[in-house]
């Protein structure tokens, strides 16, 4: 990374954790080259960089200030307290309901759990696609169904490099999007009765898996920008029998929480002490914000204990159902697992993709996707804290497309949810994100999707709805 992405970088954390407010003067470029020891002109690419990504703004002859997003921007929400114990998982019947209530085209989608397919350069992957096909030898197309398409398999491996993460190839196994590779980790490292450790709140698939495996939870809560609770983990590690780790250390879905370089050592050490795997589900890694990736958790993996999952279908091409898992000691038998299950991802698709990935301009696409999605983060931001009541906490992530809302303990989401659907709006309310049903006061509403009057106008309604159910 350049000196000056690092220097904007640290700047748009300043802005993130509030420590600039909006409408502040950012430290001018003489002042902030003596005191941060970078020249002048790194100064100056850094605050272009931030103005690009609407940060900040020059004001004539007065210098650079924090974008005036929000006058009155909302807080961030705390940790929630913890307790260790074990739940039996038993959400699927409200996943699904929930789930089937937010289909309805028409509705603005802020319950859903995709971005906007706009966002997507679906006609170059169709020539990537129509090119992949013609080039495909019958040969490949029986050989690419065990491990999936070599190409493939050296483009992702190609970009592990590039983070900072040597892999050989041979550990990674392709799978039907990120689904099926967390499904076959889990399936690889426990049985039946087995006690897990999930994040709280975490992503409902999640949950409909350890139901579906009849496994048993230990939430451990997640600090809305921090990540993990790692103490909370390592008093859960030293009480129960925890077979194996599920959680996201970049990006979480749903609060967007990032953990630290540093913490993710830590985590990595703690679980290498109590020998126990982690599965790591990293579907959102490449939409951050700032001017370089998170490292997984997997980058201090020495010893294979660490099962890195990710895909496509956030990123690049959400139909395709191209995933992957680099797994560790586990490798070998997530591949045979596979094989016994669903044999293989389609060999086209996966072809496609290794096209694309070599010709077809991904990291060209991804900038753009990042600032996309900065930008409507913003605005949803914005929005929020002009319509929504001031008691409203709201999380501040550094990529994807999430935010998380904490409303008054009295408010109930499912209520909310009920309500904004009858005027055309969806929502994924707090309780599918929790084992025991918890975060009922909370809701996760997704800004992937052009910022547009109709998005306004329906933060507006929802603000008036939570302002009526308190
Ligand atoms: C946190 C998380 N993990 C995994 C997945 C599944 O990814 P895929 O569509 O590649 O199977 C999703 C999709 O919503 C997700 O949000």
């Amino acid at each position: 990374m350049k000196r000056y992405e690092k220097f904007a970088d640290e700047i748009a954390e300043l802005i993130r954790t509030g420590v600039l407010g909006p409408g502040e003067k950012v430290p001018s470029v003489r002042h902030a080259s003596r005191t941060y020891g970078v020249s002048p002109s790194t100064v100056f690419q850094a605050y272009y960089l931030l103005e690009d990504r609407g940060l900040i703004q020059a004001r004539a002859r007065s210098g650079y200030f924090v974008r005036e997003h929000a006058k009155r921007p909302l807080h961030e929400p705390e940790l929630t307290s913890h307790a260790a114990h074990t739940t039996d998982v038993d959400v699927s019947e409200l996943v699904f309901s929930v789930l089937a209530s937010l289909k309805d085209p028409h509705t603005v989608p802020f319950g859903s759990a995709f971005p906007s397919p706009d966002l997507f350069p679906l006609p170059r992957l169709a020539k990537s696609m129509a090119h992949a096909l013609r080039m495909l030898s019958p040969h490949e197309i029986i050989a690419d169904m065990t491990a999936g398409n070599a190409d493939l398999r050296r483009q992702i491996a190609l970009r592990y490099m590039v983070s900072g993460v040597m892999l050989p190839m041979e550990e990674l196994v392709i799978g039907n999007g990120a689904m099926e590779a967390l499904n076959l980790c889990l399936q690889c490292v426990t049985q039946p009765g087995d006690l897990v450790a999930i994040e709280s709140p975490t992503f409902y698939a999640c949950l409909q898996v350890l139901e579906r495996l009849q496994l048993k939870a230990v939430e451990i809560p997640v600090h809305p920008r921090e990540g993990i609770d790692l103490s909370a983990l390592e008093q859960s590690l030293e009480q129960l029998p925890i077979k194996a780790c599920w959680f996201m250390s970049s990006l979480q879905n749903p609060l967007g929480a990032s953990m630290s370089e540093a913490k993710k050592q830590a985590l990595y050490e703690l679980l290498v002490k109590h020998q126990v795997p982690l599965i790591e589900d990293d579907v959102y890694a490449e939409l951050y914000f700032g001017s370089h990736p998170p490292k997984p958790v997997k980058s201090f993996d020495r010893e294979g204990l660490v099962m890195h999952c990710s895909s496509f279908s956030k990123s690049l091409a959400p139909g395709y159902r191209i995933g992957w898992v680099a797994g560790g000691r586990y490798a070998e038998q997530i591949a045979r697992l596979k094989l016994m299950t669903t044999i293989s991802p389609s060999v086209p698709a996966q072809a496609a993709l290794a096209d694309y990935l070599q010709h077809g301009g991904y990291d060209r696409h991804l900038r753009k996707l990042r600032h996309a999605l900065e930008m409507q983060q913003s605005a949803m931001l914005a929005s929020a804290a002009r319509h929504f009541p001031a008691s409203t906490r709201v999380t501040r992530p550094a990529g994807g497309y999430f935010l998380w809302f904490e409303f008054p303990e009295r408010l109930d989401s499912l209520q909310l949810l009920r309500l904004a659907l009858a005027q055309g709006i969806s929502l994924a309310p707090g309780p599918i994100f929790s084992a025991s049903q918890g975060f009922r006061h909370c809701a996760r509403l997704n800004y992937g999707h052009a910022w547009n009057a109709r998005s306004e106008q329906a933060m507006e309604v929802l603000g008036r709805l939570v302002a009526g159910l308190l």
